[in-house]
């Protein structure tokens, strides 16, 4: 690795499609990145099995968004794109790390709060632990910066509290990651209900744009969308519904608020809504013609899922032996 470059690690859970949420939020904004920074983008497939999972549909989501990352332009040959379960320090650091976080800790996680009110029937302690899952997967890396979203920031700042900890009791074993602040990613809201963040599992289809959608979906989710009874596009607290529609199309577009509201005057939210629908169908055409081709492209595929999980295991692995050796494991016999 070019020790010049900072690392960066982030990743997302292999659990159903992605969203336009997912893309516009996160995804997007990370392709370029390995420019500036050494990248490591994990399909966190540990992380779903907190929930119970169709073993066949688990593992065609999960290489579904290993796909997506590289359609998505996460070029495998300058990022290490690379499934969280092949590289098995995770797990192992994982339980080491388990030793040096407080239940109380745990206890004030507000992701866990929501996760174990949502499925009250599978409280399981992989929910309870699942933070310090995450902070192995950066710790591991020694990444300097994480690109998370605001719901995420909890999580990161646990993995700071553990990672110091840790170095306290011996010696500077961690890099101390910071979240990564650059070009913001919008927060996209439902189409249905845009005070709510879009997400996968809305029961209402319309409410969200998947990743792979067509565009005559695309388009007719978005003349369903949600706006309110005026007729003028300018963004305001008060208008969320138009509000969210002017932060997509300013994200593929590059247009900013002003120029959209001059764009709009005088004109309906048909027009608007409309024109917002072909963006992102245009938008997104690219990326699903690649993914199209790559998810037939098993050789490729599989040849840059080897590579990188063997890079992502090099990497790993030493720092794990550094844990195991601080915390006084015996060294395996060669
Ligand atoms: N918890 C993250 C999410 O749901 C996914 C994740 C797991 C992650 N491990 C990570 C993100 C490490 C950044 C870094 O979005």
């Amino acid at each position: 690795m070019e020790k010049e470059k900072k690392i960066l690690y982030s990743g997302m859970q292999a659990t159903g499609t992605l969203t336009l949420g997912n893309y516009l939020g996160a995804l997007k904004n990370w392709v370029g990145l390995c420019d500036e920074y050494e990248c490591f983008y994990g399909v966190m497939d540990l992380h779903s099995l907190t929930v119970r999972q169709n073993p066949t549909e688990f593992r065609q989501n999960a290489r579904k968004l290993y796909a997506l990352y590289v359609a998505a332009g996460l070029d495998p040959e300058k990022n290490c794109v690379y499934y969280q379960s092949h590289v098995s320090a995770h797990a192992e650091l994982g339980w080491i790390l388990d030793c040096f976080t407080y239940m109380g800790e745990l206890n004030r996680m507000t992701q866990f709060k929501d996760k174990a009110a949502k499925h009250a029937d599978n409280i399981n302690a992989g929910l309870y632990t699942y933070p310090v899952l995450m902070a192995a997967d950066i710790l591991l890396y020694q990444a300097d910066v994480v690109p998370v979203g605001v719901d995420q920031k909890q999580h990161l700042e646990i993995t700071r509290d553990i990672a110091e900890r840790f170095n306290n009791l011996y010696g500077e074993v961690f890099t101390i990651p910071e979240p990564y602040i650059g070009k913001a990613g919008a927060k996209i809201m439902s189409l249905q209900e845009p005070t709510k963040k879009m997400s996968k599992s809305d029961e209402n289809v319309n409410a969200t744009i998947m990743l792979l959608d067509d565009r005559d979906t695309i388009i007719r989710k978005f003349k369903r969308a949600v706006t309110d009874s005026d007729t003028e596009v300018r963004y305001g607290e008060d208008k969320p519904g138009i509000s969210n529609l002017m932060d997509i199309y300013a994200c593929v577009t590059g247009k900013t608020h002003d120029e959209i509201t001059a764009e709009f005057a005088g004109k309906g939210y048909g027009d608007f809504k409309l024109a917002v629908g072909e963006a992102v169908a245009d938008e997104l055409a690219p990326l699903q013609k690649r993914y199209e081709e790559l998810i037939k492209d098993k050789a490729y595929i599989e040849h840059c899922i080897k590579e990188n999980d063997d890079k992502a295991r090099y990497f790993a692995t030493k720092t794990l032996r550094k844990v195991q050796k601080k915390v006084g494991l015996t060294e395996l016999i060669r």
